[in-house]
């Protein structure tokens, strides 16, 4: 699921976000493989534990470099990245209270894919056009 013309320029952000898309892409085979739901849902659980974390990790790095190089758009890309912390931690709970069930966990998983296709393919696509307007590398 990683693309090459993802990369924004900075080594770090960039393996993170093909780590991600790694990760989420196996989230998503472990949701649709064939065989009992049961069987698969150490995994499932596992790759959820995995997100919760390394999305806090990954926003906060993003979010200092774009504070480091004076991104423009920090505050209102930081808002963004609240806002799906938001909803991971709310999914994350309410698989606490109600338990994994597989529909519940398939949608969930749809929906981290195309929020990361489109938040790492245009929002943070702009930090990288910020970095080369300032004329190169981080
Ligand atoms: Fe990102
Ligand atoms: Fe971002």
């Amino acid at each position: 699921m990683w693309k090459e013309h993802y990369r924004i320029g900075s080594e770090l952000i960039d393996s993170q976000h093909h780590e991600l898309f790694d990760r989420v892409a196996s989230f998503i085979r472990a949701v649709q493989e064939e065989g009992a739901w049961e069987e698969r849902l150490d995994q499932v659980q596992a790759t959820l534990e995995f997100m919760k974390e390394y999305v806090v990790i990954h926003f906060n790095d993003e979010e200092a470099l774009q504070r480091e190089i004076g991104y423009p758009g920090l505050e209102k890309h930081a808002a963004v990245h609240a806002a799906f912390r938001e909803e991971i931690r709310q999914f994350a709970q309410r698989v606490e209270e109600e338990g994994f069930d597989e529909e519940k966990v398939q949608e969930f998983a749809a929906r981290v894919m195309t929020w990361l296709i489109m938040h790492v393919g245009r929002e943070d696509q702009r930090i990288g056009e910020f970095i080369r307007s300032q004329g190169g590398q981080q």
